[in-house]
């Protein structure tokens, strides 16, 4: 086991709102400023950043424009993607090179031995009112088919990130938002045997899990978390517990993820 670990940092569910809101009395911005600063003083020899979707509460330009001073000073490349409470147009107004050339929101990068998947699970059509849940489209399943391709002709082992997990958690009224085509993104993945691991966010709670024989990792958000409240609820339910961040590491034919707690427990149960 060697000294050097290739690494990345992983933030979700930023959920950052207009100049003087708050959600349940946490200031998002503050929290994930904390956050950052927590992680980069401790792991300052990072790769990668992951801001993996929900990066605002509204999808607002003031939003993403309030988000991008907080990141301007970063000495790590920053990936991000989209989750249920971002707009894909106003993200990428302010972080125009996260666009890909098919339009969306989903990249890849290598870290060590790994190529990272970055998927856009975004589902908004523009017509109705913000839906929730996430789905992965024709086009976008097709650019995994090539990077799965690539990566195996890259001798490159996988890990999917995707914000919302392709499968059930417990928490009816997130599980009732979940990805909506999980079994075509599932069916992809159990087919190529170089993928090791998915990593999400979306229920605001640390939870292990398997999903189509893959293991997969739900991180916490750096501000408010869901109550452990399993079945019952609503998916504003939230609670002020500590807020987290991931850490993945990419040892030799291993795949290591672990959550670090950066902000002290307070309150109750709260509905936002
Ligand atoms: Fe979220």
């Amino acid at each position: 086991m060697g000294e050097h670990f290739d690494k990345a940092l992983i933030f979700t569910d930023l959920h950052i709102v207009p100049e003087g809101e708050t959600i349940i009395g946490l200031d998002p911005l503050a929290r994930f400023s904390e956050g950052l600063a927590h992680a980069l003083s401790r792991h300052p020899d990072a790769q990668h950043i992951i801001l993996l979707g929900d990066l605002t509460h509204n999808g607002a330009p003031e939003e993403y424009a309030r988000l991008a001073p907080a990141l301007a000073d970063c000495p790590i490349p920053i990936s991000v993607t989209t989750g249920n409470h971002d707009l894909r147009d106003n993200l990428t107004a302010v972080f125009p090179d996260a666009l890909d050339p098919d339009g969306f929101v989903q990249t890849a990068l290598d870290l060590g031995p790994l190529r990272l998947l970055i998927l856009d699970t975004f589902d908004y059509d523009g017509a109705a009112p913000m839906e929730h849940d996430g789905y992965l489209c024709a086009t976008r399943l097709a650019w995994l088919d090539d990077e799965l391709a690539r990566a195996a002709k890259d001798g490159k082992d996988v890990v999917v990130f995707c914000h919302h997990p392709p499968c059930p958690t417990g928490f009816w009224a997130m599980d009732a938002i979940g990805l909506a085509n999980a079994d075509a993104l599932l069916t992809r993945l159990h087919a190529a045997p170089h993928v090791r691991h998915l990593v999400c966010g979306h229920i605001h709670r640390t939870i292990h899990a398997s999903a189509g024989g893959l293991p997969v990792s739900i991180l916490k958000s750096p501000c408010h978390q869901i109550p452990m409240i399993l079945g019952q609820g609503t998916f504003q339910d939230s609670i002020d517990e500590p807020g987290a961040y991931g850490i993945l590491l990419a040892l030799k034919d291993t795949v290591v993820l672990h959550t670090e707690d950066f902000a002290l427990s307070s309150g109750d149960v709260q509905r936002y």
